[in-house]
């Protein structure tokens, strides 16, 4: 890990000097390196030492930072790895053209694996575009909207975490069976992942989570917990409370009181316990996509990741 933060330093160094410093924003304010992480391990089914092994693990991490710019200009984000967002602090603009810049030098740095990678990195974008895309439209007429959110989550989250445990699998000389059972579990893991994260966005607390709780719930952007509160208010199943909640939450949540009153009454929703359940339902089917793995460390720290994410608090 050590080898790919220097590397990705040099990765997000541009000559221009504006360019530069909103290139570095976001690396430098911190992140997890959960992509990069997998990428790692799951080169450990193979041959771990393999320098390709870090120049994949840069390319996916550069792909999720790219999507971090321009996600944060679509949820309206203020905050983003405890820092300003990019397009709070330089404007819309600027953070769409640095995001694409990223994702510039992911395909270069993705040139060097190969066509083959190449064809994998932009198939896995073009699923991350669609699912955010997916997500913005919504669900056609007669789509079930639990189930089209699910797909969202798979194809704007897991994509990228199934490619990262693919890449590591593959540039490690792991078996082909090995590499499509991590990339097996990585769809799995990365839907408890999103689904966590829409926990997060209504139970953390900013300096955790380095997000500011409730944006999701402002700028209406759809979340597992609302979903299954709409669902049972459209069944009928819902108390009277639950559907004045409900039409708060359709309602104006510019104020801060208004907005933090929705988010305490679904902190203390049973929809969030039920997320939270879905969200672990999702890692033990991942850890259970492992069982064809030889036993031992490599296995082991997969289904302790499969755990973490699902119970995550940041
Ligand atoms: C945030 O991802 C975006 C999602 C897909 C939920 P992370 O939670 O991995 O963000 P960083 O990289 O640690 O900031
Ligand atoms: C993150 O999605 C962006 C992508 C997966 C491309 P979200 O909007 O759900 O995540 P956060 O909460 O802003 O990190
Ligand atoms: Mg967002
Ligand atoms: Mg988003």
């Amino acid at each position: 890990m050590a080898a790919v933060e220097a590397a990705l330093a040099d990765a997000v160094a541009i000559a221009d000097p504006l360019a530069d410093d909103v290139a570095r924003h976001l690396v430098a304010a911190g992140g997890k390196r959960l992509r990069p992480f997998l990428t790692l391990l799951t080169g450990e089914l193979g041959d771990g030492a393999r320098p390709e092994l870090v120049d994949a693990a840069i390319v996916v991490e550069l792909t999720h930072l790219a999507s971090l710019y321009h996600d944060d200009v679509m949820d309206s984000a203020p905050l983003r790895r405890g820092a300003p967002s990019v397009h709070s602090v330089w404007g819309n603009s600027v953070a769409i053209l640095v995001g694409d810049l990223l994702f510039a030098r992911a395909s270069s740095r993705v040139a060097s694996l190969g066509p083959e990678a190449v064809l994998l990195q932009s198939a896995t974008f073009e699923r991350l575009c669609l699912g955010q895309l997916h997500e913005t439209t919504g669900p056609a007429g007669d789509e079930d909207a639990v189930a089209h959110y699910l797909q969202v989550l798979a194809d704007k989250t897991a994509s990228l975490l199934a490619t990262s445990a693919r890449f590591g699998a593959w540039f490690g000389g792991a078996p082909d069976e090995q590499v499509e059972i991590v990339a097996g579990y990585g769809e799995k893991v990365g839907i408890a992942f999103q689904l966590a994260d829409d926990v997060l966005d209504l139970a953390s607390t900013g300096d955790e989570s380095g997000k500011t709780p409730g944006t999701d719930l402002r700028e209406k952007v759809p979340t597992m917990p609302v979903l299954l509160l709409r669902r049972r208010v459209a069944r009928g199943e819902a108390s009277a409370a639950d559907a004045a909640l409900l039409a708060a939450l359709d309602g104006d949540l510019t104020s801060d009181e208004t907005l933090a009153d929705v988010v305490g009454r679904l902190r203390a929703h049973d929809v969030l316990t039920e997320t939270r359940e879905l969200a672990a339902r999702y890692a033990r089917e991942a850890a259970a996509e492992l069982a064809p793995l030889p036993e031992g460390p490599v296995r082991e720290a997969l289904e302790a990741f499969a755990t973490a994410l699902a119970h995550r608090a940041a």
